[in-house]
C-alpha cells in the first residue's frame, strides 16, 4: 500500500464495490483479462487469498497457471529469479506473488518487467487484504471517514497491519494499534496511535480487527496474552452498539477471538473473505488496462 494514493485507493474501493454488485447478481464471466495469463506464485500457504486470486482472474475471462513450490523445480533447486523468468516465459503476463521474504514480488517484477501483485511478502505488506477490508467497511457503514479502529495483537509480524497502516488513515480511519509491547512497532517507528490496554481503547472502537499471533515469523505470547487481548464475549459485551470484529483469517480460535464473536452477530469476518474476489477483481483489471 506503500505508494498508493488517496485517489487510486478510492478509484479501487468503487470498481470493487461495482464488481461486488455484479457478482452478486451473477452476471456471466467478463472479458477485461481475455488473452491474457495470470500466474499464481505462493510460495507460503494461502487459502482464501490464493482462491480468490484465482476466482476473480477466472472471472475477468484471463487463464491461469498455478505454480506450487512444493511440487515444481524449486524443489530440486531452481533459484527464485529462474523460477519467476520461466513463468514468464510461458507468457504469464500478469504474476501474483506471495513469498516469506520482504521485497520478493519487487524482485521478481524487476527480472520479469512484468507487473506483480504482492499477496503478502514477508511481515512487510499484503496490500490487496487492506483492499478488500476497506470495501468490507464501506459496504457495512456506508461510508469510512471518521471511523476509529483497532488493530489488536502481534502488530509487529503482520504484513497485514503492514498494508493497513498505509491504507486506512488516508480514507479517514483513526487507527490505534493495541497489543502487548513485544507485538507492537516502536513508537518512533509509527505515526500510529499505540495502546497497551485493550479494555481501555475497546469502548471507543467502531471496529475491532483481530490478527493471529505468527508464530512462523518467531512470535510467542506471553502467560497472560489471552487476558489482556482475547476478544471474548465480555468484551464483545462493553463494544460500541454497532461496532463491527474484523480478522484477516485464519483465525487461531481461542486464542486471539472466542468461537461466539467470531460467528456472532457482529463478525463481518465471512464477508471479508467474499470481498477477497471483487477487490482482487479490481486489482487485476487495472493492471490489464496498463498494459493492454
Ligand atoms: C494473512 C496472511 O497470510 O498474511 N492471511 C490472509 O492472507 N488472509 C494473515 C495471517 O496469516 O495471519
Amino acid at each position: 500500500m506503500r505508494g498508493v494514493g488517496a485517489s487510486d485507493l478510492q478509484e479501487l474501493i468503487e470498481a470493487s464495490m461495482r464488481h461486488s454488485d455484479r457478482l452478486q447478481r451473477h452476471d456471466p464471466a467478463s472479458d477485461e483479462l481475455a488473452g491474457f495469463a495470470v500466474a499464481m506464485m505462493f510460495f507460503e500457504p494461502s487459502t482464501r487469498t490464493r482462491l480468490s486470486f484465482e476466482l476473480a482472474a477466472r472471472r475477468l475471462g484471463a487463464d491461469v497457471l498455478t505454480f506450487d513450490p512444493a511440487t515444481s523445480s524449486t524443489v530440486k533447486g531452481e533459484s527464485l529469479r529462474d523460477t519467476a523468468m520461466t513463468v514468464a516465459a510461458l507468457g504469464a503476463d500478469i504474476l501474483v506473488v506471495r513469498h516469506g521474504d520482504e521485497g520478493a514480488p519487487d524482485l521478481i517484477g524487476d527480472w520479469t518487467g512484468r507487473p506483480v501483485v504482492n499477496a503478502g511478502d514477508g511481515s512487510r505488506e499484503h496490500p490487496t487484504q487492506a483492499l478488500l477490508d476497506a470495501v468490507t467497511l464501506e459496504q457495512h457503514f456506508g461510508g469510512l471517514a471518521g471511523l476509529a479502529m483497532g488493530i489488536v495483537g502481534d502488530v509487529r509480524h503482520s504484513r497485514v497491519a503492514g498494508s493497513l497502516v498505509h491504507a486506512m488513515p488516508q480514507l479517514g480511519i483513526d487507527l490505534t494499534l493495541i497489543g502487548p509491547e513485544g507485538f507492537l512497532p516502536d513508537s518512533d517507528e509509527t505515526q500510529t496511535a499505540i495502546s497497551t490496554s485493550l479494555d481501555e481503547t475497546l469502548p471507543h472502537l467502531d471496529v475491532v480487527y483481530l490478527l493471529r499471533v505468527q508464530r512462523e515469523r518467531g512470535a510467542a505470547t506471553s502467560e497472560d496474552f489471552e487476558t489482556r487481548f482475547q476478544l471474548n464475549e465480555a468484551r464483545s459485551a462493553a463494544m460500541k452498539p454497532g461496532a463491527v470484529v474484523m480478522h484477516p483469517g485464519p483465525i487461531n480460535r481461542g486464542v486471539e477471538i472466542v468461537d461466539d464473536v467470531a460467528d456472532g452477530p457482529r463478525s463481518l469476518i465471512l464477508g471479508q473473505v467474499g470481498n477477497g474476489v471483487p477487490a482482487r477483481m479490481a486489482v487485476l483489471e487495472a493492471l490489464g488496462k496498463a498494459i493492454r
